[in-house]
C-alpha cells in the first residue's frame, strides 16, 4: 500500500450570505481561496451542517438550511464524503434529511451518519484510495430535536453501540475513521467525557477520530496509534451574532492533513485559514499570521496532552453552563424550566458533557469532607446552606 493523504474540514454551512454570493458569483466562489489545499488530499471529508431545502418544504426560520445549487460548490471542491449526522440535519424534517442525502449522492459525494432507516444511518461507508481501504462511521450527540423524534434516520452517539460498530467494521477496512459531532460549543478544550469516549473508540480500533460542533478549533492528540482531532472548528460558516460570542476563535479555521502508510497514521499537519466574517468563506493566512496561529494551535495541542489541565478547564466550562441554566431557571420559574429545559438537561448527551462535570465537582467536594471528624459539629449537613 502506498502513502495516502486524507484531508479533513470542520463545519460547513451556507445559511448566511454565502449562498447569495455563490448565486451571484458562481459555484467556485465559496472555496476559491483554499482550492489548492482542497485538491491536495486523495480523500476529502467534511461536516455539512446545512440541510438542503426540498422543493415542497418551507424551512424553519431559525434553522441552518441552504438552496440546492450550493451542492455544486462541494463537488467542485472535491469532497468525497460528507458527515450529515449533526444537530441541523433535521431542520427541514426527515424529508430534508433524505433530500440532502439524495442530492449529494446524485452528485457522486458519499454521505454518512444518516439514512432511510437506522441500519443505513449506522452503516459504514467505504472509499478506496491508492490501494488503501478507508471505512467511515459518523455519529452525533443527541440534541434537542431527538425529543421530537427522527425515526432512526440519524446515527445518535451511544458509546457502547459505537464501540460495537467500530469492532465489527474495523476488520473489513485498512483504516477506520469515526466522525463525531458532539459536545459543548465555543470551548478551546474538550470535555473529559468526549476525551474518554474518543480514547475508548481508539482503543476499540478507530484509527482516526474527527470531531466537530464546538465551532472553534481544539487540540489534536496521537493516542496509541490513533489520531484524535477534538474539534476541527468552522470551515465555511455564517459568522452571525451568535458566532460572534466566541470571536475571533469562530473565524479560526484550518484543514487537517493526515498521511497514512500501510494502514497506519504516519504524520499529520494543519494548514491555517481564517473565515471572512462578512462572506462566511475561508481564506489562506499570510506568512506573518501563520506563526501566531501556529502558537495558538500548539497551545490547544498542549491542553489535550495534559489530563489535569484538561479536567480543570472542563470544570470551568461546566460551571459556566450551570450558571447559565440556573439564571434561566430563575427567570422561567420551576414549571417552565422543567417543560423547556428539564428534558435537555437530563435526557440529552449534549448537556451531559457539563452535567457530568458538575457531578464530578460535587464528588470532589464530598471526598474532601466525607472523613471529617465531627465530634461537636455537623460539617456536611445539607441543611446548613447559607441563605
Ligand atoms: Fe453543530
Amino acid at each position: 500500500m502506498s502513502k495516502v493523504l486524507l484531508g479533513a474540514c470542520g463545519d460547513i454551512s451556507f445559511n448566511g450570505p454565502l449562498s447569495g454570493l455563490v448565486k451571484e458569483k458562481g459555484p467556485d466562489f465559496a472555496f476559491e481561496n483554499v482550492i489548492e489545499y482542497l485538491k491536495k488530499p486523495d480523500i476529502l471529508v467534511g461536516n455539512m451542517e446545512s440541510v438542503i431545502v426540498p422543493p415542497d418544504v418551507t424551512p424553519y426560520k431559525r434553522g441552518l438550511h441552504c438552496p440546492e445549487y450550493v451542492a455544486e460548490c462541494l463537488v467542485r471542491a472535491g469532497f468525497d464524503i460528507l458527515d450529515l449526522a449533526n444537530n441541523h440535519i433535521l431542520d427541514c424534517g426527515w424529508k430534508g434529511l433524505l433530500y440532502t442525502q439524495d442530492v449529494f449522492r446524485n452528485l457522486g459525494i458519499k454521505t454518512m451518519g444518516v439514512g432511510k432507516d437506522r441500519e443505513e444511518a449506522h452503516s459504514m461507508q467505504v472509499i478506496e484510495a491508492r490501494g488503501t481501504k478507508f471505512g467511515f462511521l459518523a455519529y452525533t450527540d443527541p440534541f434537542n430535536w431527538t425529543l421530537e423524534g427522527g425515526g432512526g434516520r440519524v446515527a445518535y452517539f451511544n458509546l457502547s453501540e459505537a464501540i460495537e460498530n467500530v469492532k465489527k467494521n474495523k476488520p473489513l477496512v485498512d483504516v477506520l475513521v469515526v466522525s463525531l459531532h458532539a459536545e459543548m460549543e465555543f470551548n478551546p478544550s474538550p470535555s473529559m467525557l468526549k476525551v474518554d469516549f474518543c480514547r475508548k473508540l481508539a482503543e476499540s480500533g478507530a484509527d482516526i477520530i474527527l470531531c466537530h460542533h464546538p465551532h472553534v478549533p481544539q487540540g489534536i492528540e496521537l493516542y496509541g496509534n490513533s489520531l484524535i482531532a477534538y474539534s476541527l472548528g468552522n470551515f465555511a460558516f455564517d459568522i452571525d451574532d451568535y458566532m460572534m460570542t466566541a470571536y475571533p476563535h469562530t473565524t479560526r479555521s484550518h484543514m487537517l492533513f493526515i498521511e497514512i502508510e500501510d494502514g497506519k497514521v504516519t504524520n499529520w499537519y494543519r494548514e491555517y485559514l481564517r473565515i471572512n466574517e462578512k462572506e462566511g468563506r475561508p481564506y489562506r493566512l499570510d506568512e506573518e499570521k501563520r506563526s501566531e496561529e501556529e502558537q495558538y494551535y500548539s497551545y490547544l495541542d498542549s491542553i489535550v496532552k495534559d489530563d489535569n489541565k484538561l479536567r480543570e478547564m472542563w470544570y470551568e466550562h461546566c460551571r459556566r453552563y450551570l450558571k447559565m441554566y440556573l439564571e434561566e431557571a430563575l427567570e422561567l420559574g420551576v414549571d417552565e424550566f422543567i417543560r423547556h429545559f428539564g428534558f435537555r438537561v437530563f435526557y440529552l448527551l449534549e448537556n451531559q458533557h457539563w452535567v457530568f462535570g458538575i457531578k464530578e465537582l460535587v464528588d470532589r467536594e464530598w471526598e474532601k469532607n466525607r472523613y471529617n471528624d465531627f465530634a461537636d459539629v455537623r460539617p456536611n449537613s445539607p441543611f446548613d446552606v447559607k441563605a
